[in-house]
């Protein structure tokens, strides 16, 4: 099998690269990635060298080199995890949002209608749904109502890859899963920045009063659940994506300071996250009914795996804590 895939130096990309190239060695993965800040070529360290791993640095609303790939590697398949993904950056400033989750889809879409690729897995997201509130659950069926520009802009690549099926036949799946936690995750993101933060004995800044509700799934069930959905899902459906364990904001902050054995005063309330979703949570059981899916971590053994694998990698996030992520950081928290 030869796949593309793009955005594969960001935080699940790598983590399902690390898996498919472990479990399946004689599949060939080529990686395009703009390497974006949240891009970083370090997750991929250990197998930069494998014969079957091909990187290559571009950008995926390039047409030209996006067809020139699929043609010189002969791609079957393409997975497009490659998005602009953190909310608070969207609020910020939403046109890279719009140029890449929605052009760059179109132009992948385009291609694999062009080169009749034989599958193209849309890798979404539970925030197309919008927000709940105390009950339910998000199914596939759930109208989409994606309230910020990263949602907006996830939520029209979902209906651009829907069309392309409905209109040329093109062979798209689509996964929206829920929030994910574990290795590589970059610090802008609710865990790791709370675990960079705390072991920095700098403030956790917890937006409103910290009551959100999240519905948290390990990376690797994630990325399990992804090579199901690739091997055995049906062309032109979604997938719905999770592991049944919400929690509060307030909640994952406290557990992490018990873990790290620092004090909860260092929690800090800050003003709230414009347009705010109240409550995430995933109905998962098509893809466990159907495909036989099922996530193997629980939150309390998987959590302190990822505590502790930013424990031990503390100068991945070093380097990464200086630099853009600085000017980020001052300008988003000093305004909170
Ligand atoms: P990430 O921000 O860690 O990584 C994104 C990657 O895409 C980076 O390597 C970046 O360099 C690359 N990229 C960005 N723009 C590009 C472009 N124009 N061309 C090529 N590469 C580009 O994101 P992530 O958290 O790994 O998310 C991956 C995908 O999964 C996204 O589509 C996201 O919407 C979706 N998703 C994420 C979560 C989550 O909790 N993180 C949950 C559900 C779905
Ligand atoms: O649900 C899936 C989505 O999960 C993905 O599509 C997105 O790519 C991913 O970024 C994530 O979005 P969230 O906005 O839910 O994740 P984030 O880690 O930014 O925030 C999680 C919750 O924590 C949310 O309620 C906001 C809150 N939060 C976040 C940060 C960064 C804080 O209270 N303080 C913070 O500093």
């Amino acid at each position: 099998m030869k796949i593309l895939i793009t955005g594969g130096a960001g935080f699940i990309g790598s983590n399902f690269i690390h898996y498919v190239i472990q479990k399946y060695p004689d599949y060939e993965i080529i990686n395009l990635d703009k390497l974006t800040y949240a891009g970083n070529l370090e997750n991929l360290k250990e197998i930069e060298n494998n014969p079957n791993y091909h990187f290559i640095k571009g950008d995926i609303c390039d047409r030209k080199l996006v067809t020139s790939i699929v043609e010189n590697f002969k791609i079957q398949v393409i997975i497009n995890f490659a998005a602009e993904s953190h909310v608070d950056r969207s609020i910020m400033g939403a046109d890279v949002f719009i140029q890449t989750n929605v052009v760059g889809t179109q132009t992948l879409l385009e291609v694999a209608r062009e080169k009749k690729i034989e599958k193209f897995v849309q890798i979404s997201t539970d925030e197309v749904y919008g927000s709940l509130d105390a009950n339910g659950k998000f199914k596939e069926d759930t109208p989409l109502h994606p309230n910020s520009p990263y949602s907006a802009s996830k939520a029209s690549a979902d209906l651009l890859a829907l069309a392309y099926h409905h209109t040329f036949g093109t062979p798209v799946i689509i996964t929206r899963c829920s929030n994910n936690y574990g290795p590589y995750q970059f610090p802008e993101k609710l865990i790791p920045l709370m675990i960079i933060n705390a072991l920095n004995n700098k403030p956790l800044p917890i937006y409103g009063d910290g009551r959100n509700i999240r519905d948290w799934i390990f990376v690797k069930d994630h990325c399990e659940a992804i090579l199901t959905v690739l091997e055995n899902g049906k062309i032109g459906e979604i997938y719905n994506i999770g592991a049944e364990n919400e929690k509060t904001n307030i909640e994952i902050v406290k557990l992490i300071l018990k873990e790290l054995n620092k004090d909860e005063s260092l929690i800090t309330f800050v003003k709230d996250r414009p347009g705010h979703d109240k409550r995430y949570a995933i109905d998962a059981n098509k893809i466990k009914t159907q495909l036989g899916w099922k996530p193997k971590h629980t939150f309390e053994t998987a959590l302190k795996a990822t505590i502790n694998w930013y424990l031990e990698n503390k100068s991945w996030w070093n380097k990464i804590i200086s630099g853009e992520y600085l000017k980020y950081y001052k300008k988003w928290y000093g305004e909170r």
